[in-house]
Parts: structure tokens; sequence; C-alpha cells
């Protein structure tokens, strides 16, 4: 019987063809072992992994001496399909609040103050308003809360008070004063709460406008823990709102309408261009809405004194909602995809199927939110008799399926006999 020759467990090298071979602790010269070149290799693997871990963290934050404009828009281009001129806007005005909560503690003895810039952004549903803030509260690495305007209420009334924003955000935070106190908070619907508007609440709107702007206006918010009434005084929480950046949304229908008749009348507006005399088209009125605008929209003055910055988010289109079905990391189609991977079948959706999506995407008119609802439409019969068939390789989604013309098309997999 000859000698047994040791070889490196990994490769199969023996040990005279490599410079070292590694032994383990309990079975010293034979059984399982690494050469010096495999070693290497595994080490190569790592460290390849964990410059790729902190490439993918650097993705999600910017840092605090690269935080320039350019690259805020860049890091919002990652998450954001379209809406250039909104992105581009909303760079400048994070940019700005940027330096200021950075300086909160250096300009005290300024006479120069940095004032808040709160924000509306205006645009149709499901164009993106809610993502664009929830994407730069991860980027600037501070606590976010969403909060419907609808169901807020004056003081005294049945509904969330105001404060209860305030409470989220705090919650958000890991229920950190410090941190809650320069996080951001997006009101969503606010349009809703016009006291004028074509189709704005009218009661209570104004109230509710009144309640949200001592909580804007620079001051101090206090708030219950938990929902326990009547704790000691002590257990009550204060948050200064000095410096949370309060990001407004809504659709702000038929506003074109109103930019229209100011153009039409006056036409002296500070940016007011002749030649949007003669347009009727919405989205170039949209574009130059002013705050008077808002105003007479129903959204009361002293409100929309506040809110220096109006950004507006145009119509999604077929190129950008084809864009959003695939290409962002966690897009609605990867997601399905996964979903069938994990049952071993490919999920394929030609790219007829896409665009008819698309198009009863845009004429259902709820923006990229519709495309979820008609993915989830045309693949419950699939996904509900998958799971129980055997064999199944592929499932192929065309432009007939969606428009139900007929059943997805299955592969299956061979038996080898
Ligand atoms: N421009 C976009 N790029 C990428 N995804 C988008 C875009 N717009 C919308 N989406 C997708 O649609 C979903 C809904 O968008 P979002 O919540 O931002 O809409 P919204 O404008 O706030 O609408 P609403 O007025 O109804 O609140 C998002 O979670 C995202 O998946
Ligand atoms: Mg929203």
């Amino acid at each position: 019987m000859g000698v047994k020759k040791i070889r490196c467990s990994f490769c199969g090298k023996e040990e005279k063809d490599v410079r070292k071979l590694v032994f383990r602790k309990d079975t010293p010269n034979e059984g399982v072992c690494i050469c010096d070149e495999c070693t290497m290799k595994c080490m190569g693997m790592l460290m390849q992994e964990e410059s790729a871990k902190a490439a993918a963290e650097k993705e999600t934050t910017v840092s605090a001496a690269d935080m320039r404009p350019s690259r805020i828009k860049k890091f919002l281009d990652e998450h954001i399909i379209g809406q250039d001129r909104a992105k581009v806007a909303m760079s400048v005005a994070i940019y700005n609040h940027y330096k200021r909560i950075e300086n909160i503690h250096l300009d005290a003895s300024d006479d120069v103050q940095l004032t808040k810039g709160n924000i509306l952004m205006m645009g149709p549903t499901g164009c993106g308003k809610t993502l664009i803030a929830q994407s730069i509260a991860k980027l600037l690495n501070v606590p976010f809360t969403v909060a419907d305007a609808t169901t807020l209420t004056e003081a005294g009334y049945v509904g969330e008070d105001v404060e209860n924003i305030i409470k989220n955000l705090w919650i958000a935070s890991g229920k950190n004063i410090e941190r809650t106190s320069k996080g951001i908070v997006c009101i969503d619907e606010i349009d809703k709460i016009a006291t004028r508007g074509d189709k704005g609440r009218d009661v209570g709107g104004e109230g509710v406008q009144q309640a949200l702007l001592k909580m804007i206006e620079s001051g101090s918010v206090t708030f219950t823990p938990d929902s326990a009434k009547n704790r000691p005084q002590q257990d009550l929480i204060q948050v200064d709102t000095t410096n949370i950046l309060f990001i407004f949304s809504g659709a702000f229908n038929n506003i074109g309408s109103i930019v229209q008749n100011r153009i039409g009348v006056s036409g002296l507006g500070f940016h007011s261009d002749p030649v949007a005399k003669k347009t009727d088209n919405d989205v170039e009125l949209r574009r130059q809405v002013e705050t008077i605008d808002v105003i007479k929209f129903g959204l009361i003055p002293e409100f929309m004194g506040r809110i220096p910055v109006i950004v507006t988010l145009d119509e999604l289109d077929e190129d950008a909602l084809l864009d959003i079905m695939w290409k962002p990391k966690n897009s609605i189609l990867r997601q399905y995809e996964r979903l069938f991977d994990i049952d071993h079948v490919k999920l394929t959706v030609t790219e007829d199927a896409r665009r008819a999506i698309v198009k009863e995407a845009i004429r259902r008119k709820s923006g990229a939110r519709g495309l979820r609802s008609i993915f989830e439409e045309v693949m419950l019969d699939v996904m509900y008799e998958v799971p129980s068939m055997e064999n199944v390789q592929e499932v192929t989604i065309d432009e007939g399926v969606v428009l139900k013309q007929h059943d997805p098309a299955l592969t299956f997999y061979k038996h080898a006999s």
C-alpha cells in the first residue's frame, strides 16, 4: 500500500506543488487542509465582498464633505425616474436645509440667520412626491414621517391632532429628541384642506391650516409619550420644531386655470412669459405656479408665507412608467420575478405586455401607483395556480394576457426518462 498523498482540500494540489499547506488544528498532517494559494484567493474574495458592501453603503448616503446639489441630484436619480426639474429644485432646497441644520450651533452669534425653506410639492397622484421626500430623509439620515392632511383636525375636534405628527417623527427617530428636531415631516393631500378651492374641504380646512401653522412656525410641540392620558406633567415630551423640514404635497387639480387667469389678466407677474399667454397646456401652466396662485386655490397667506419653495412634478409619461416598472432595484417586475423564483419558476413579461400595462396605468390616471394594481390583477390567477402545479419551468405574460384575451403560456421541465 503506497503512502497517502496529502492534498489541498480546495484545489487538490499536493504539498510538493505549493509553498505551504495549513492543516486543521485537530488533524495535523492529514484530513482537511488549505494551501497558501487558496488562502490568498479566499482573502481576495473576502476583501472584494467588503469593498462591495462599503460601495453599497456609499450609494445610499452622501458624505458631509461631498454634500452639493449635484451630488444630491445624483442620489435622487438612483431612486426617482424622470422628474428632472423637480429633482434639481429639491436638490438646491435640500442643500440649503442641510447647511442650516449643520450650522445650527455655529450661527448663534451671527447676524444672518438662515431661515427654513419648507417645500410644497405639487403633482398628480403616483408621480413620486412621497418617494422624493422619503429618499431625501434617507440621504440626510434623518427621521422621516408622512401624515395625511385630510385626517388632521383642529385642536379640540375628533380626529388626529397635529401634535401626533411630531410624535410619530419622535418614534421614527428611535425616541431621540435631538434627532427628532432635525427630521423631515411630509404632509400629503395638503390641497384637500384648501378653504375655497373647487374641490377643497371648506369646513375646518382653515382651522387645520392654523394648527399646522403653529407647528411649522418655529415653536415647540408637546405630547405624551404614550397613549395613556392624564399622565403627570413631567412625562410630557417637548420637541423644538424650528429646524424640522416640512414638505407638503398635493395634486392641486385645476390650479392651471388659476395660473392661466393670472397670466391672462395681468401678464406682469415676475416670472411671466408672454408665450405662456397663448398656451393652454396644463403642464406648462403648472410649471409657472406662484405662491399667489396657491393662495387663490385656498391655502391661507400666513400658511403659504412659511413655504417659500414650490416644486412642480409632471405627470409620468409612457417611457418613464416603463422604466419605473423594471429599472429600480426594487421595481415591481423584479419583485414578481423574485416571487416566482422562490418557486423555481422563471417569469417572463414581454415588452408588449409591459407596454400594455403602462397604457392601462395611463388610462386609469393613477401614475406609477397603478402599475402595481394592474400587475396584481394580471398575475392573480397564475399566482394561484402555479404553486400547486408540478414541473412548471417558465410563465410567460404577453400582451394578450394583459388584455385578458388568453391565459399565460406555461412551459414545463422535461422528465429524464
Ligand atoms: N418618478 C418615479 N420613479 C420611480 N418610482 C416612482 C416614481 N413615481 C412613483 N413611483 C412609484 O410609485 C409609488 C407611488 O409613488 P408616490 O407615493 O411617491 O406617489 P405620490 O406622488 O406621493 O402620490 P399621491 O399624491 O397619491 O400621494 C412609489 O412607491 C414608487 O414605487
Ligand atoms: Mg404621496
